[in-house]
């Protein structure tokens, strides 16, 4: 069979290798990919975004599945269009993929369902959102309705931290019609878990977990980031917290977006806090995440091309999806700058020498320049070893990264160390 992957980050090319290994697929085309994706899979030059074009070209190329990475084509609605014209696609439609798109959305659900989260307030304008910032005072979260990139979140131990949050999102509106309103939570502390489960719409198998490392630096300091390394299992959830988490949060998630008359299908993120009163839902991704899905799918046993397509025509309750019993460890490096302004087109030195010493190494911001690998983006690659423990791959991945370099390269030296 054919396929093609949309989108070209580190998860992509996670998710494009692990489907490499499938004896069912002949072809693997993805768009647009970057320059590691490139040297296992052919790499067209469509944006991950332009839904038509992606559709023209499946049609054109009889491709049997897609598989969507990103949310944005998610939430703009690449499923139905695929559907309508009869292509198969794995990924939740338009209307199920609010539960990422609109935080009001997700909120209101959990609230309708039971499912336990932060308390929450909505505001359609910022007076109001700023009035009741001012009675309840810090620390709190102010979050923007839609998608923003992952920067729509703003955690306040300082009011006017919060009231400028307010005012950048509904008054400057720099996250567009993402902000027309906004969610004020309360705020949370534990330790974060990330668990994403194949859903068919009716039944859902959580994966094993993971943790994201959003912090740029070392002991979780400075500013957020879209994630500088993960670790798969995620500390701190044990077997217990785990069947809790299926049952209390996952499963009703999936019943209640059932229930409202939009099935989920496609991977549910679920992004939780383990508070001391019990795990809470921070928030919810319609799709893999990045990087969790650079140390979740190097785990996987079973064939992802089958296990999709159970999603698809909901069968998942007849599949056994099986996982390795070892740990492991990504880091992310990063360009000099990152989260902030960065400078491109730096030459990239020892992908192989890494890849020869046991690591995987996915691409994200990569690109080829007169037949030079050099970097393209913020977080240029990820960098995963596997370990019977977590000191083994944490030793592993490291001792991989040491053969990389580029200009200005930086990265967490910490990642997995409480593994
Ligand atoms: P998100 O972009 O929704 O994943 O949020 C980014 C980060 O903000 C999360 O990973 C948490 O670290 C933090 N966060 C979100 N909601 C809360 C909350 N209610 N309390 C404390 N931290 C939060
Ligand atoms: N790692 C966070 C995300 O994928 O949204």
């Amino acid at each position: 069979m054919k396929v093609l992957v949309v989108g070209g980050g580190g998860r992509e090319h996670a998710i494009a290798w692990k489907i490499s290994q499938s004896p069912k697929v002949e072809e693997i085309f993805c768009a647009p990919g970057n320059a590691g994706i490139k040297k296992i899979v052919k790499c067209i030059d469509i944006s991950a975004e332009d839904i038509k074009g992606l559709a023209d070209f499946a049609q054109k190329e009889r491709i049997n599945l897609t598989v969507v990475g990103p949310e944005v084509p998610l939430v703009l609605g690449i499923v139905d269009e695929f559907e309508a014209r009869g292509l198969r696609i794995f990924g939740p439609s338009k209307a199920a993929s609010q539960i990422e798109g609109s935080k009001v959305f997700s909120k209101k659900l959990m609230q309708k369902y039971n499912i336990p989260t932060a308390n929450f307030k909505v505001f359609e304008t910022a007076a109001d959102a700023i009035n009741y910032i001012e009675k309840i005072g810090v620390p709190l979260v102010v979050k923007a309705d839609g998608l923003a990139a992952g920067k729509g979140v703003v955690v306040a131990r300082k009011e006017q931290d919060a009231v400028s949050a307010v005012k950048s999102i509904m008054e400057e509106k720099v996250f567009g019609n993402a902000g027309l309103r906004v969610v004020v939570e309360e705020f949370l502390e534990g330790p974060e878990v990330t668990v994403l489960a194949f859903c068919d719409g009716k039944t859902c198998v959580p994966m094993v977990s993971s943790r994201d490392h959003k912090r740029v630096f070392d002991n979780d300091e400075g500013p957020n980031t879209g994630g500088m390394g993960a670790v798969s299992p995620a500390p701190a959830y044990s077997l217990e917290l785990a069947e809790m988490v299926e049952n209390q949060i996952i499963k009703k998630t999936v019943d209640a977006m059932a229930k409202e008359g939009i099935p989920f299908k496609g991977v549910l993120y679920t992004g939780l806090m383990l508070t001391n009163e019990g795990p809470r839902v921070l928030e919810y991704n319609c799709r893999f995440g990045d990087p969790e899905a650079q140390v979740v799918l190097p785990r996987l046993e079973t064939d992802l091309i089958d296990i999709m397509q159970a999603c698809i025509d909901g069968k998942l309750d007849k599949m056994s999806i099986r996982w390795k019993d070892e740990k492991a460890v990504c880091v992310v490096l990063a360009s000099k700058g990152y989260p902030g302004a960065y400078e491109k087109g730096k030459a990239i030195e020892g992908v192989e020498e890494a890849e020869k010493h046991g690591a995987l190494v996915f691409h994200a911001g990569t690109a080829e320049k007169n037949g030079m690998l050099v970097t393209s983006g913020g977080r240029v690659l990820g960098v995963t070893a596997l370990g019977k423990d977590g000191e083994e791959a944490r030793t592993k991945a490291y001792n991989a990264v040491s053969k990389i370099k580029f200009e200005g390269m930086h990265y967490r030296k910490d990642i997995g160390k409480v593994l």
